[in-house]
């Protein structure tokens, strides 16, 4: 037995559990397995209740629930809630329930308001995210000196869900939440939903080049990094971590979704 090969039994190199409502933290996942290589993940998909963007706080703080015992019976170390709306609704109850990291994420509103030339930004989120609390005081703490155009894009999660990216529906759906913006002057436009960075070419494709779009995935990864180093946590294994997914998507294609989003094949399992 090799006595200096890292124990996989130890805390440290124990899974990362990420979720989100569906398949949308894919894209935070992304940033996490790039920055963060020899970690193993476990993600879960909830897309059989997605979207939680028109649910009640307390609907959603109950899916969170569920969804952390079963990363935590799987061994998580720490939990990413890849989703500003469960964010929005959950972060501290489930901090208040769970002793370990939990990482939790919200609209790029502080780096949009610093990028924006014109002072004007255009939020896109969903429902649940922009009429709660959290995002309350996030333009109060840091959309004072800037105008804040908010839209709520009803719909566009399902489209990623169905795995339509750049299809006819998506494409006139996007237009529709984009032209307001526009309207208005915004300079940067910030993806408030893990969901809508995988259609950030059909919105490219409408707003030009011009406009600069900021999403939260590789700063969500770097706070993760930041607090597992805190609280000796990071990994110690030199070989490429695992990623496992998680799905109760009822979808016949929901394995292909996953893996079209995740970009490679995946193992998924069905719950
Ligand atoms: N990905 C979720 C978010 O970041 C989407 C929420 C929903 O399911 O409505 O807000």
């Amino acid at each position: 037995m090799n006595v200096n090969a890292p124990d996989e039994s130890q805390a440290n190199n124990r899974p990362i559990g990420v979720f989100d409502s569906g398949v949308g933290g894919i894209s935070v996942l992304k940033h996490i397995h790039a920055l963060l290589p020899h970690e193993q993940l476990l993600y879960v998909a909830d897309s059989k209740y997605a979207p939680y963007g028109n649910k009640t706080p307390a609907e959603i703080t109950a899916r969170c629930f569920e969804i952390a015992d079963f990363l935590i019976a799987k061994g998580a170390k720490a939990l990413v809630v890849a989703c500003n709306t469960a964010t929005a609704a959950a972060i501290d109850e489930l901090r208040e329930k769970y002793a370990l990291p939990i990482i939790g994420m919200e609209p790029a509103v502080k780096p949009a308001a610093e990028a924006s030339k014109n002072g004007i930004i255009g939020v896109l989120a969903t429902v649940g995210t922009l009429k709660s609390a959290q995002f309350a005081g996030l333009l109060e703490s840091y959309g004072r000196n800037v105008e804040v155009v908010t839209q709520a894009c009803v719909g566009l999660v399902e489209c990623v869900e169905r795995g339509e990216l750049d299809t006819v529906n998506t494409k006139t759906l996007i237009r529709l939440y984009i032209t307001p913006l526009l309207a208005e002057g915004a300079d940067t436009i910030v993806l408030g939903c893990t969901h809508y960075p995988f259609v950030a070419d059909a919105i490219r494709e409408i707003v030009g080049e011009n406009i600069s779009l900021i999403d939260t995935g590789a700063a969500v990864a770097k706070q993760l990094k930041r607090q597992l180093a805190e609280s000796e946590l990071l990994s110690n294994l030199n070989r490429q971590g695992s990623v496992k997914f998680f799905t109760n998507s009822p979808a016949e294609n929901a394995e292909n979704v996953i893996e079209n989003l995740w970009g490679k094949s995946a193992d998924v399992t069905n719950l």
